[in-house]
């Protein structure tokens, strides 16, 4: 009976809670492997490899917000949202920070208040183009 209550206990309360403490980290993935790794696996067009320390330095340097900011907008061959349409700012965001944990840097999902930053750069550089 004990044993029972724990197997419940585990399947039912942990696990859900172990799932959704890695949902934010396992869409980004899901995204960087779906679209921007056709690129960014091999360095196509000089993309910035995935796990290449040095090529992310500079980057990841600038700040998350500005490069969130002109990648989704796009960056000479870098397409915009890396060519699918329908990425969302919060995705794309997701698959970056995936590729720039796997790259030395340390980013966590923007807070609201620099999504709004983020937004904020996307408008400037728009009217820049
Ligand atoms: C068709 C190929 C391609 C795809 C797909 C692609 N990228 Fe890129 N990306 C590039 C290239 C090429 C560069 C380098 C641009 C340059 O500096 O000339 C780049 C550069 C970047 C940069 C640096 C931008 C800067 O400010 O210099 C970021 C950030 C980035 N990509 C994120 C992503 C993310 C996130 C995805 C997936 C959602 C993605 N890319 C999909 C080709 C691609």
């Amino acid at each position: 009976m004990k044993i029972q209550l724990i197997i419940y206990l585990i399947f039912n309360l942990a696990l859900p809670q172990l799932t959704f403490a890695n949902e934010k980290d396992a869409s980004g993935v899901h995204i960087y492997n779906e679209v921007c790794s056709v690129c960014h696996s091999g360095g196509v067009a000089n993309a910035p490899k995935i796990g290449d320390q040095n090529a992310w330095k500079k980057l990841i340097n600038e700040g998350q917000v500005i490069i969130t900011a002109h990648g989704y907008v796009g960056v000479r061959a870098m397409p915009p949202k890396g060519g699918k349409e329908s990425l969302s700012i919060g995705q794309f965001a997701e698959a970056l920070i995936y590729m720039v944990n796997k790259s030395g840097g340390h980013w966590v999902s923007p807070s609201k208040s620099m999504l709004a930053e983020i937004n904020n750069e996307i408008a400037n550089r728009k009217k820049s183009q």
